[in-house]
């Protein structure tokens, strides 16, 4: 399946892609993911964005279009791939379809994750993640057992910079302004299913599965 998970920061995107990545057996492509293992090498594109996450702001198109043409060009994106956080711009959206009519091939599905903002503030401040394979917790649903440690790979979990509450208010106005319009792009193409991000995670699961048409 070659799937986009469209959402507002926080909406679940990352939780439900490393799900239906495993499902599924295709690559999950998180931007996000890209960018911040950049900005912990140290590396030019790192620095450069950087300066746009910590403001809550996004980073250039052109520099994040051609990061991911790169990567759906690779061998392991022929059977498919889930796209967690591309496109974020109705521009980004554009190029995604060139993209792929270059390959000879189109998207299947874009999935929205709808979640209210109010839900959302909650959830980013009480996030915990693993900086070494990007798995995500949150403070209220953690094992007592697990006392801060990712139950993946074992490393101590932190908080993301740009979980501060300030940054989280410029994502969220990020989100509405330049994200939200792609909701219309999808739906007028016919591609578009909704899942409502519900309050515990497993519910959210199983509404994507629904709307997806995957058995459980
Ligand atoms: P990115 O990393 O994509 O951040 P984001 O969109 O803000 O989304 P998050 O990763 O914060 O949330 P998520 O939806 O993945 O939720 P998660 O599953 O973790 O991008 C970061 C920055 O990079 C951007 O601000 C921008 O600057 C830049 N960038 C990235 N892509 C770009 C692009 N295409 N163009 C330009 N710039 C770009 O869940 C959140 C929390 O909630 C977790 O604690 C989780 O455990 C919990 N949770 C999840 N689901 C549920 C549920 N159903 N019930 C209860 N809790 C839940
Ligand atoms: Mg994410």
């Amino acid at each position: 399946m070659k799937l986009v998970i469209l959402g507002a920061p926080g909406a679940g995107k990352g939780t439900q892609a490393v799900n239906l990545a495993e499902k599924l057996q295709v690559p999950h492509i998180s931007t996000g993911d890209i960018f911040r293992s950049n900005i912990k090498g140290g590396t030019t594109l790192g620095k450069l964005a950087k300066e746009y996450i910590d403001k809550g702001a996004l980073v250039p198109d052109e520099v994040t279009i051609g990061i991911v043409k790169d990567r759906l060009q690779q061998d392991d994106c022929k059977k498919g791939f889930i796209l967690d956080g591309f496109p974020r711009t109705i521009a980004q959206a554009e190029c995604l379809d060139n993209i792929l009519a270059e390959m000879d091939t189109a998207l299947d599905c874009v999935l929205d994750l709808a979640v209210n903002d109010e839900v959302i503030t909650k959830r980013l401040s009480g996030r915990r993640v693993c900086p070494e394979c990007n798995a995500s917790y949150h403070v209220d649903y953690m094992e007592e057992t697990q006392k801060g440690i990712c139950l993946v790979c074992g490393t101590k979990l932190v908080q993301r910079e740009d979980d501060r509450e300030e940054t989280v208010i410029n994502r969220l106005k990020t989100y509405h302004n330049q994200t939200e319009p792609l909701i219309g792009y999808y739906k007028a193409k016919g591609k578009l299913v909704v899942a409502e991000g519900k309050i515990r995670i497993e519910d959210t699961k199983t509404e994507v599965y629904k709307v997806l048409g995957l058995e459980k």
